[in-house]
């Protein structure tokens, strides 16, 4: 049996979080159970508000889950860990440092030597295309630059897991297509597990191998489709009649997801052994 220990499994049951108390209290995410398998790409959709980057928080162990069980690796999440990556909106670069000392940057947190890095950081860079602005400040790169740079960063201690919040929805249309292919290749490269959060249907389509649908008021997983579409993918699947099709259901439920709270709790859930299960309701 396979539990997840040690291989990027993310497994979610019954997650619930509250934030404040008494007459400020606030149902934010009502209780979600989901699990990823190592090595897959999952998106989550769902309306503004609906609670996706605070799950993705508690995932990153950000942000505490006011009930419920957060398995990462097999492991009970606690806080912050090194074999997780993960990716803002806004690349939150240091304006102060170069590109090159941006990506070492969690390394220098994380108080391990930089000299062993530093091949690694070059080799991203370059896989980015970011080769010759290594030095260059943050403020002397595009926003495509700097997120390739936030993306670098994050994968810099070889995570097995990168969670990702919306990391392009900043930048322009091109820019975004660039990064997705981008993004799809490293991802295929490193074999790390993927968790995507977007606005954007068609972009969840193509880079995922399932996406769930977030929504209900509190909000719970509504659906979970799987996208069948062979890889490596290119951009011209976006053109077939079966992509379409998808993004058509996908809308759809996330339109019946507003207002919601009819919803099944465990649309997210992969057939996980019986022990996991049992055995993490437990604790
Ligand atoms: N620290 C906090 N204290 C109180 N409420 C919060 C806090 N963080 C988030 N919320 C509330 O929890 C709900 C979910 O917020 P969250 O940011 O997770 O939504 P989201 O799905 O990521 O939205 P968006 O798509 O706009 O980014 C929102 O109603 C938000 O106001
Ligand atoms: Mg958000």
């Amino acid at each position: 049996m396979n539990d997840g220990r040690d291989t990027g499994a993310i497994t979610c049951l019954s997650v619930r979080k509250i934030f404040g108390t008494g007459y400020n209290r606030f149902e934010a995410v009502r209780s979600v159970s989901l699990s990823v398998r190592p090595g897959e790409f999952v998106s989550l959709l769902g309306p503004s508000g609906c609670g996706k980057s605070t799950l993705l928080m508690m995932i990153a162990g950000l942000e505490r889950k006011s009930s419920g069980t957060i398995l990462v690796g097999g492991d009970e999440v606690a806080g912050p860990r090194p074999e997780i990556g993960i990716m803002f909106q806004d690349p939150t670069l240091l304006p102060w440092k170069t590109a090159i000392e941006n990506v070492l940057f969690p390394i220098d947190m994380m108080r391990r030597p930089r000299n062993d890095y530093k091949e690694r950081a070059i080799e991203l860079l370059r896989m980015m295309g970011l080769s010759g602005a290594e030095r260059k400040k943050p403020r002397h790169l595009s926003g495509g630059m700097r997120q390739r740079v936030a993306l670098c960063r994050a994968l810099i201690s070889d995570p097995r897991i990168l969670l990702m919040d919306e990391p392009f929805s900043a930048l322009d249309a091109i820019t975004r297509d660039e990064m997705n292919v981008v993004l799809l290749d490293i991802w295929q490269r490193y074999k790390t597990t993927a968790v995507f959060v977007t606005h954007s249907i068609r972009e969840a389509v193509f880079l995922s191998d399932r996406v769930l649908v977030m929504g209900g008021r509190p909000s719970t997983i509504i659906s979970d489709t799987a996208v069948p579409f062979p890889r490596p993918r290119d951009f011209s699947v976006g053109d077939t009649a079966a992509f379409n099709e998808i993004c058509r259901a996908l809308r759809d439920q996330i339109d019946r997801g507003h207002g919601n709270s009819d919803v099944n709790e465990t649309a997210g859930m992969l057939p996980v052994a019986p022990g996991v299960r049992e055995q993490s309701i437990g604790m």
